[in-house]
């Protein structure tokens, strides 16, 4: 079969490292989709053990079409008797861009009306009706330049729902992008369990949250269900078996050094609750305090951030004065690496330092950049002891 796998803007190369790391080496990437070659056993580790892809879709068929005649042959010619029963909740989810089928609405409702001819032409139930009463099935049809590409939805629901964040308000980051932020650092517990990572302006703990789980082993899929394993023709006992992959290569004699501080208590209250939930409130340690006092006495550590953005959270005045007092306060550690996530327009200005990289990218569809600063490694001081 052939997967695709969707992902936010800009992190295709962390996602395709991740597949690499699980086994996926031939992994190309186009307009947003990663695509890999699996079978039954790869939906299920790959719903499981993916940090940060958004989904994992089968991928049914591509084509082209201009009119709804053409929309709906193509949706017709698919074995859906292969994929469906008369009994699956058959939802639509599409999009359209730069294409001459642009009404979205009317598309789902010619899809879906092929999807029905068919298993009506296929499957002789005797039925007239369909019950929609069995497990949900996420048909998706994404029209790019007038080329279709079906899909069937093996998560459900999106991957960044891993199941232990229930109670933040807004402004969260998603788990996903949590993640690939985390992998495109320099914190690699594997290497340095003891070497420190700080979340200063924590809120919801997800950045922490996902540094600890990666710093176990914990698999971002152990604790929420797949809407692959609820179908009738896959294989049954495939996610339980992945689970148990997972929870077996779970560490539990390493003690990560992870930070989470913030000057809300509320916040942290959250963040702690968040954090049992997801296995690792014993690994982290959460302060309420002002980020603009932070301070380390360890000499190398890494800290991911995001900070308040001006547009939602306060005003943008306030926040270029609280990056000028949390920029000198970081100045002081001058071999932590930093990275931080900000749609603070001329951050670097406000934060007294130009960033060694940025990247450009989009947080709940707002424009924002990734600004890293490498401190001194350990291994360069190591170097010069010699
Ligand atoms: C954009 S939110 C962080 C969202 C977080 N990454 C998450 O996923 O939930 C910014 C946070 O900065 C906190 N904050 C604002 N000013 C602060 C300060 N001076 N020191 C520490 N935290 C602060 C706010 O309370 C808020 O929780």
């Amino acid at each position: 079969m052939k997967l695709l796998i969707p992902v936010a803007s800009g992190m295709e190369q962390i996602t395709k490292r991740q597949l690499s790391t699980l086994g996926f080496e031939k992994a190309p990437a186009d307009n947003g989709r990663i695509e890999v070659d699996g079978d039954w056993q790869d939906i299920a580790k790959l719903n499981v053990f993916l940090r940060s892809g958004e989904r994992v879709l089968i991928l049914l068929s591509r084509f082209s079409a201009t009119t709804f005649d053409e929309l709906y042959e193509g949706i017709y010619a698919i074995p859906w008797e292969d994929w469906l029963t008369v009994e699956s909740k058959i939802l639509m989810d599409g999009k359209s861009v730069q294409s001459q089928l642009a009404a979205i609405k009317a598309c789902g409702g010619v899809a879906k009306k092929a999807i029905i001819s068919r298993l009506a032409d296929k499957v002789r139930t005797g039925r007239k009706t369909f019950s929609e009463s069995g497990a949900r099935s996420i048909v998706g049809f994404s029209i790019f330049k007038d080329e279709v590409t079906i899909t069937l939805d093996t998560s459900g629901d999106g991957l960044h729902k891993r199941g232990y964040r229930s109670l933040a308000y807004s402004a969260p980051l998603k788990e996903t992008l949590a993640a690939a932020l985390i992998d495109s650092t320099f914190y690699n517990p594997d290497r340095d369990i003891e070497k420190p990572f700080a979340d200063p302006f924590c809120w919801s703990g997800t950045l922490p949250i996902e540094a600890a789980r990666k710093a176990l082993h914990i698999p971002p899929g152990l604790d929420r269900e797949f809407d692959f394993a609820k179908w009738d023709y896959a294989p049954k006992g495939i996610l339980e078996e992945a689970k148990e992959e997972g929870k077996a290569g779970i560490l539990t004699d390493v003690k990560p050094c992870i930070w989470a501080s913030d000057i809300n208590p509320e916040a942290i209250s959250i963040a702690k609750y968040h954090a049992k939930r997801a296995g690792v409130d014993k690994h982290i340690r959460f302060s309420v305090a002002n980020a603009t006092q932070f301070s380390a006495t360890e000499k190398y550590g890494v800290l991911v951030s995001n900070p308040p953005y001006g547009e939602r959270l306060s005003d943008e005045r306030e926040v270029q004065s609280l990056m000028r007092a949390f920029g000198k306060a970081f100045r002081a550690l001058p071999d932590w690496n930093a990275y931080i996530l900000t749609s603070l327009p001329q951050f670097e200005r406000f934060f007294g330092k130009t960033a060694d990289k940025k990247k450009k990218l989009y947080n709940a569809n707002l424009v924002c950049g990734f600004y890293s600063y490498f401190g001194k490694s350990p291994k360069s001081d190591f170097d010069k002891r010699r």
